[in-house]
């Protein structure tokens, strides 16, 4: 790949359109205060939608020997000149991350009435959700630009990933600050395993989002929420890949569960990117889904967007999307405007149903990425999506780092409930639990 010489990308504000240069470390408008976005001159490289696709399926179907580079098995930097043209290679952090598998579960579509239905498993990412995407990008431009210290605010993926990338970087000290006894103990175990410090406050999300906003104010820290858009160009590269799996067919819908709204805007923002470059001929409409406890998108939304509703998110089995002040709210709103799109909302019970279903069909997905999959199937029940429509749901993260929910739901009478049984060690006691 013949790289441009002149630097690409470069901050442009949302609000007030005013453009600043990427040495610099912002995360909000010098000038408004309004979320910041990366822009980059990809037409710079002169090549056609296809020759581009010629460039990733090459990369995707590269046979890598002992000395690659792990980057080069990422399926972030697969799509390297589209995240940050301006990184240099031997910058960048990777694991490598991505390159997660899409699956075509048949028969759990079918009980949800969904006959072409897909599910990308972001939990298959190295700390186990689709966080690694963003934080790759975030922890490389960090440690290009200097910083040793990087911080987040988090539900409790944010800051496992960002434990984990830091761990990579020597001398790199990682802080995150988390709601303390809202995040999983898997979660917390994996911050603190990492080596990152830990900071439990006495708040929610929102409340931990205001203190990290105040204290990388103070000192020279890097912040690195979704907030921070360097983040947002790793994440695009979700639906980027879900699309190259599908051999370049676009679906008709891509759904994704909503807490702070990162993931949403950075998934349209690749796409329509992607649309204006001609590496796709149409774009899908987007479904985003939150929980009716933490709710504001959606409120939001049924309201026509006339305002941006925050709200106290109250408990959710999905506690990584508990927020109830979606900070990129305003990204995520015009991506739901610019790809036709919607926002639903699901109970507890539908969320917990959906979670475990899809695990008893073999598919470990997590409660938040069961909000995705409950809303795609009330969406279909509303005729919001069609019989035949091409659906892939996201599915963030991985079951494991959320033992806790799945055995209590196992515990409880809940309608797919698969309660353990205590016996006796004989074999009468076992051929009896097992019945004629
Ligand atoms: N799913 C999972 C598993 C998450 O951890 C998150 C966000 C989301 C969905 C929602 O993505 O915020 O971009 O709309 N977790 C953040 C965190 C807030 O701190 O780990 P979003």
């Amino acid at each position: 790949m013949i790289r441009p010489n002149a630097l690409l990308s470069r901050f442009v504000c949302i609000g007030c359109g005013s453009a600043h240069p990427m040495s610099r470390p912002l995360t909000e408008c010098p000038a408004c205060g309004a979320l910041l976005e990366v822009c980059s001159d990809l037409q710079a490289f002169g090549l056609s939608g296809a020759g581009w696709r010629a460039v990733f399926d090459r990369r995707r179907g590269a046979l890598l020997g002992a000395s690659a580079r792990p980057f080069e098995a990422s399926g972030v930097w697969r799509y390297r000149e589209h995240v940050l043209p301006d990184l240099p290679e031997d910058a960048i952090v990777s694991k490598p991350e991505g390159a997660t598998r899409l699956y075509a579960p048949g028969e759990l579509g079918k009980e949800l009435g969904l006959a072409r239905l897909h599910v990308k498993h972001e939990g298959e990412n190295p700390t186990l959700s689709f966080k690694d995407r963003g934080m790759t990008a975030g922890v490389s431009w960090a440690r290009l630009l200097g910083f040793g210290e990087v911080a987040c605010a988090s539900t409790g993926d944010t800051s496992a990933a960002l434990a984990s990338y830091a761990a990579e970087v020597p001398g790199m000290r990682a802080i995150v600050l988390v709601p303390d006894a809202k995040i999983t103990g898997e979660q917390l175990s994996q911050a603190l395993h990492y080596g990152a410090t830990t900071l439990g406050l006495a708040t929610d999300f929102d409340g931990c989002m205001r203190v990290v906003a105040d204290l990388v104010a103070t000192r020279p820290i890097y912040l690195l929420n979704s907030k921070n858009s360097v983040r947002i160009e790793g994440q695009k590269t979700i639906g980027f890949e879900a699309i190259h799996d599908l051999g370049w067919e676009v679906p008709d819908w891509i759904v994704v569960p909503v807490g702070n709204a990162g993931n949403l805007s950075a998934i349209g923002k690749g796409l329509h990117e992607w649309r204006e470059l001609g590496v796709i001929e149409r774009t899908p409409r987007l479904l985003g889904v939150q929980a009716e406890a933490a709710d504001p998108f959606y409120q939001s939304f049924a309201g026509g967007f006339a305002s941006r509703v925050t709200r106290e998110a109250a408990p959710t089995a999905a506690s990584a999307i508990r927020i109830g002040a979606p900070v990129s709210h305003p990204k995520a709103e015009r991506e739901i405007k610019r790809f036709g799109g919607a926002v639903e909302r699901v109970t507890e019970a539908e969320l917990l149903d959906a979670f475990a279903l899809a695990n008893r069909h073999g598919l470990a997905i997590c409660p938040n990425s069961a909000v995705a999959l409950a809303g795609a199937a009330k969406a279909r029940a509303g005729g919001l999506i069609g019989r035949d429509d091409l659906v892939v749901v996201i599915a963030t993260a991985h079951a494991l780092k959320f033992s806790g929910t799945a055995l209590e739901y196992h515990r409880s009478t809940a309608r797919l409930a698969n309660p353990p049984r205590r016996i006796a060690a004989t074999l009468d006691a076992v051929l009896e639990a097992l019945g004629s």
